[in-house]
């Protein structure tokens, strides 16, 4: 129902001659206010079930995110591997963590976490408390055991305070996950030219973006897993990157030990991608072009690579177009 309004829109607006917007900008920077009400066109958040996230929480996971304290040497913190110019993905495929190790796989954009329970690529971590937790311990990212982590937080006079007005108490393993969730939560993205677009603002899309939108949801079906309006269905499936030779990768299937997870990952949101190359878990696609010629041609053929992904009958200009909204969003 909500595709075929999408495109009634898109045709109506097609028909008309419009002026053309200045290029999209950047997402706001994260805020706890987001948790209570998000920007325009994105759903309620879904908020934890057994504490509220506080504003006090929120400004302490925001030091912590930006703090060397959390890894071995003080040289990394979680900002190193998401940087917020890169809308908070990793501008490397695999970045480093101490002493110049790689992580194993691109550090995603952090754009509505909250929305979604499963964490990592692979779906692998239960949840973002459950999550913020382990790269701090990871060998290659943080390489800090979370005892080491408490003990410098306990024996810091200005996080004790912090911790103390967060939660009226000392720095402990609860703490620093609530903390560190509750600042991930408020990392958004909404309100692009696009939802204005949906409220009825024509113009708000260019020509050449709107024709994208049009490619995104007919002849590309993108939308079949990067549902609006976060883009993502949160579900995991084989486009078939990252396989060699008709071989995937295990992918999803590690953390289920189903065959018929081979080779899936999670599907990234959309919103704020034309910042976050490179693309993909392995950081495999330069440049959104590449992501766009990579669908044309089918994803790569693997044994397991998911029905929805075909060869696209796409002309260069519906490419250059798809290229343009997703760069909108
Ligand atoms: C050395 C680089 C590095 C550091 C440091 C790092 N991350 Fe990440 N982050 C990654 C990588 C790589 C992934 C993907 C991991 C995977 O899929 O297995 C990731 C994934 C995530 C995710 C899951 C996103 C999703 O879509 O599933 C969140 C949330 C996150 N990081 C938050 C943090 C926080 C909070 C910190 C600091 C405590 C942090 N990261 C530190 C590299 C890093
Ligand atoms: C069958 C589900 C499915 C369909 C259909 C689909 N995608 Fe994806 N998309 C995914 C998954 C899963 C990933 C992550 C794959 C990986 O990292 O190995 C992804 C990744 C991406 C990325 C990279 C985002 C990032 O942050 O790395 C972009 C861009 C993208 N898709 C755009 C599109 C476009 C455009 C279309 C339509 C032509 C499309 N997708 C169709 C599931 C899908």
């Amino acid at each position: 129902m909500r595709t075929l309004a999408v495109l009634t829109t898109v045709v109506a607006a097609m028909a008309q001659e419009l002026p053309v917007v200045p290029a999209a900008e950047a997402p706001p920077a994260p805020a706890f206010a987001f948790l209570v009400a998000p920007p325009r066109g994105l759903p309620p958040m879904p908020l934890p079930a057994d504490y509220a996230p506080t504003e006090v929480m929120f400004a302490l996971g925001q030091r912590l995110f930006h703090d060397g304290i959390l890894s071995r040497d003080r040289t990394v913190s979680c900002v190193t591997c998401h940087p917020a110019a890169t809308g908070f993905a990793s501008p490397e495929p695999r970045p480093a963590g101490v002493q110049g190790r790689r992580a194993k796989r691109h550090a995603p954009a952090l754009w509505n976490r909250g929305y979604g329970t499963l964490q990592r690529w692979d779906g692998s971590s239960p949840s973002l408390e459950a999550f913020v937790l382990e790269p701090i311990a990871d060998a290659n990212e943080m390489d800090l055991p979370l005892a080491a982590a408490l003990a410098r937080l306990r024996g810091d006079a200005d996080y004790r305070r912090e911790f103390a007005a967060a939660f009226g108490g000392e720095p402990t393993a609860l703490h620093l996950q609530r903390s560190l969730a509750t600042f991930v939560r408020g990392i958004v993205a909404g309100d692009a030219p696009y939802d204005r677009f949906l409220r009825g603002d024509v113009g708000a899309l260019t020509p050449a973006e709107r024709s994208g939108l049009w490619v995104f949801e007919s002849k590309g079906a993108c939308w079949r897993c990067h549902v609006p309006p976060l883009f993502t269905d949160e579900r995991f499936h084989n486009t078939g990157v990252g396989a060699c030779d008709g071989v995937a990768e295990p992918g999803r299937a590690a953390a289920t030990g189903e065959a018929a997870d081979t080779g899936r990952w999670k599907t990234p949101t959309l919103r704020g991608v034309r910042l976050t190359a490179p693309y993909m878990h392995d950081g495999s696609l330069a440049t959104l072009e590449d992501v766009v010629a990579f669908y044309a041609q089918g994803g790569t053929p693997n044994a397991h690579l998911d029905a929805r992904v075909q060869p696209l009958p796409l002309t260069e200009v519906d490419r250059r177009n798809l290229v343009a909204f997703l760069r909108s969003l």
